[in-house]
C-alpha cells in the first residue's frame, strides 16, 4: 500500500497521539539514567537561558530549568506543548516556556541562548543538517549545542535494515544516523566538539511498539526478523535479546557536546 501522507503529517499523527503518554513512558525503566547522563554532560550555570528543540514534553527541558536561569522548549506537535505547559506548572516551574515551533526554522533571534539541546529527535527530521544549522544559529558564539540522538550501525546493510525496522514500528522516523555521521554533520555546521559519549538502552520490544500503535502486521515483520537474528540469521542493528520470557533489544544512543565557534 502506498503512503501518501506527508512527512510533516505523518510527525503531527504520531506525536499527537504519543502526547498523553510520553512523559511516563521516557521517564520509566532506563531512561532515568539516560537524562541523568545527558544532564551530567552539560556545563549549567543559574545565570543562562536554554533551549530544547523538538522538545515533546520538555523532559529535558525542564531538567535543565531547575539549573540555570531560563529555558525555553520548542515543538512542532501542539499536544506535546501542552503537556508540557500543565506538567511544568504541576512540577512549579515558573521559568519554562513553551513554544510551538519548528526545528527548520525556529522563532528566535540568532544568538539568543547560551545552551541549545536537541534530543531524540534528529532521526524523525526529514533534513537534519538544516535543522542543525538551526540550533548553531541561535546558540551564541562560544555556547553549547548537544545533539542526543540514537544511532545505527557503521555497517551500511544493517544501517538499512535498522532504519526500515524502525519505519515499520513509526512511519515518521526517517533516519538514525551512525555516530561518526552525526560528528560530522555537527562538525560541518560549526561546532567543535568538545565531548562525544555513549549510552545502551534497552528496550521492550512489545511495550516500545505498543507506544507508537505499530499495526499488527508490522508487529509480526518486526518480531520475525529480530527471532532470525537470535536464531543466527544477518544483523538487524537492533541487537535482540530475550529475557524472563520477554523480547528485549537495545538502542545505542551518542550524545555530543560542541561549542560555537
Ligand atoms: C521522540 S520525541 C522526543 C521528545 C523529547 N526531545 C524527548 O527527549 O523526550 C520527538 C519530538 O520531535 C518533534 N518534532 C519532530 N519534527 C519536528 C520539527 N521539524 N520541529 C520541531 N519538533 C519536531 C515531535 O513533535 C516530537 O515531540
Amino acid at each position: 500500500m502506498v503512503d501518501d501522507r506527508t512527512h510533516d503529517e505523518l510527525i503531527q499523527e504520531q506525536f499527537s497521539q504519543q502526547a498523553a503518554m510520553w512523559d511516563s513512558y521516557i521517564r520509566s525503566g532506563g531512561n532515568e539514567d539516560v537524562l541523568s547522563w545527558n544532564i551530567g554532560k552539560l556545563e549549567l550555570t543559574p545565570d543562562m537561558r536554554v533551549l530544547d528543540v523538538a522538545a515533546g514534553t520538555g523532559v529535558l527541558a525542564r531538567a535543565m530549568a531547575v539549573r540555570v536561569a531560563e529555558a525555553v522548549a520548542v515543538d512542532v506537535t501542539p499536544e506535546m506543548v501542552a503537556q508540557g505547559r500543565q506538567l511544568a506548572a504541576s512540577e512549579g516551574l515558573s521559568n519554562v516556556t513553551f513554544d510551538e515551533g519548528d526545528a527548520r526554522n525556529l522563532p528566535y533571534d540568532d544568538a539568543r541562548f547560551d545552551v541549545v539541546t536537541c534530543r531524540l529527535a534528529m532521526h524523525q527530521f526529514e533534513d537534519p543538517r538544516r535543522c542543525l544549522q538551526e540550533l548553531v544559529r541561535v546558540c551564541r558564539p562560544g555556547g553549547q549545542v548537544a545533539i542526543i540522538d540514537i544511532t545505527t550501525a557503521d555497517d551500511p546493510t544493517t544501517a538499512e535494515t535498522h532504519n526500515r525496522l524502525e519505519r515499520l514500528r513509526d512511519p515518521s522516523h526517517t533516519n538514525a544516523l551512525t555516530a561518526n555521521q552525526l560528528q560530522g554533520m555537527a562538525e560541518g555546521c560549526g561546532l567543535d566538539i568538545v565531548d562525544a559519549s555513549y549510552f545502551e538502552v534497552e528496550r521492550n520490544l512489545e511495550s516500545w511498539m505498543d507506544m507508537t500503535q505499530t499495526p499488527s502486521e508490522s508487529r509480526t515483520t518486526i518480531l520475525e526478523e529480530l527471532q532470525r537474528e537470535l536464531g543466527g540469521g544477518s544483523d538487524t542493528g537492533m541487537y535482540p535479546y530475550l529475557e524472563d520470557g520477554h523480547f528485549m533489544f537495545k538502542h545505542r544512543w551518542a550524545m555530543l557536546v560542541g561549542r560555537r565557534a
